[in-house]
């Protein structure tokens, strides 16, 4: 058979993706509706509100997705749905619509986890068909995973074989950026906004970077804590509030953790390349710092293109392309899981 054409959705928080990817690798169509705007106004996510606007993207997504494909319902070889991890009011939107195309259009359903996906991101590629395909990442390989919703160090040893070296034992990266931004009355989502205010600033004080017990782990609830005291303070000296340089003060401590353990762990566990995934990835200074760190010790750093690190479609499907290879498939038992987690092989 030749290489699997998979319809792949993706609805685990705010973001409707819809995706035709072939062979886990190759995107003819790759569509996100994002709620971004609708939840600016509220300065964050508010479940009830992200499942209604999933409820009502799903359709038009989809179709957007099938049309950019240039593809038809005879031409797909399977469906594949995030099915955890995240909210479960948005995530029961995908999963039903999945099962729904599985039954009616007697399609393969193949379920996927978030995280995965975002690991996955790695292996898209925008070749065209018939182009030649780049090499796959190489294994061991070492994954930093940094969304909204999670932080984790994870060591890949094939595909659909993992190992979580770490994780954060409190708030998640992109949590920290979301909260900070807050803080600092920049617009949300803070990730993007923190980015572009720190971009030129000279960080406006050093803040002191957490210990945590296990080796990898990340903490960042006190880096949060640092930047209210520090806000507060200016607050209360009447003086105006340095946003640049706090913004880039907390931007060059949250890179610092994430880049040291990562090289660390990278060189302790003796990987073959470093890849980065989810929303966090697509700022700037962690790409840049991480890929310099990791060159200095001549390891590769693989880093999706922005559009393809914050949740999407694609990513669904690649992930799918080597569940499907693998026969792995679902049924119309497929529930959504709001805290799924991968199936973590022991520790090394
Ligand atoms: O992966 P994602 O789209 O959704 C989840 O699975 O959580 O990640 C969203 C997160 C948000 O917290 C957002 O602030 C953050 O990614 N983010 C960024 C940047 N772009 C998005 N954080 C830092 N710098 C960025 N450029
Ligand atoms: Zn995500």
């Amino acid at each position: 058979m030749s290489a699997p054409r998979i319809l792949a959705i993706e609805s685990s928080c705010d973001e409707t993706g819809v995706a035709v990817v072939v062979g886990g690798r190759r995107i003819e169509g790759n569509q996100v509706a994002s709620q971004v705007a609708l939840h600016a106004t509220t300065g964050g996510i508010v479940p009830e509100v992200a499942a209604r606007q999933q409820l009502r993207w799903i359709v038009p997504t989809l179709e957007a997705a099938l049309d950019e494909a240039d593809a038809g319902w005879d031409d797909l070889d399977a469906v594949a749905v995030t099915y955890g991890p995240g909210l479960i009011g948005s995530l029961l939107v995908g999963v039903n619509v999945a099962k729904a195309i599985a039954a009616t259009h007697d399609l393969p359903l193949v379920g996927v986890n978030h995280i995965e996906g975002h690991i996955y991101a790695n292996w898209l590629t925008d070749v065209g068909a018939g182009e030649p395909l780049p090499p796959e990442p190489a294994f061991p390989l070492l994954c930093l995973v940094v969304s909204g919703g999670h932080t984790q160090l994870v060591l890949m040893h094939d595909h659909g074989r993992y190992t979580l070296l770490g994780q954060t034992v409190d708030d998640a990266a992109g949590e920290a950026f979301d909260k900070v931004g807050r803080l600092l009355g920049l617009p949300y989502p803070g990730g993007p906004a923190i980015s572009a205010a720190a971009a030129g600033a000279a960080p406006a004080t050093r803040f002191p970077r957490a210990r945590t017990d296990g080796p990898y782990d990340f903490s960042f609830s006190g880096l949060k804590t640092a930047v209210l005291r520090q806000v507060t303070g200016h607050r209360e000296r009447g003086e105006p509030i340095p946003v640049d340089g706090i913004a880039a003060a907390f931007e060059e401590a949250v890179v610092d953790a994430l880049v040291t353990k990562t090289v660390a762990a990278a060189i302790d566990h003796g990987v073959a390349a470093v890849a980065l995934g989810g929303g966090v990835a697509a700022n700037r200074s962690l790409r840049a710092t991480l890929d310099e760190r990791l060159a200095s010790e001549g390891l590769p750093l693989l880093v999706p293109p922005p559009a393809w690190c914050t949740d999407n479609g694609a990513m669904i499907g690649a992930a799918a392309g080597f569940r499907f290879a693998a026969g792995d498939r679902a049924d119309a038992a497929l529930e959504a899981v709001p805290n799924l987690a991968l199936p973590w092989l022991g520790a090394e």
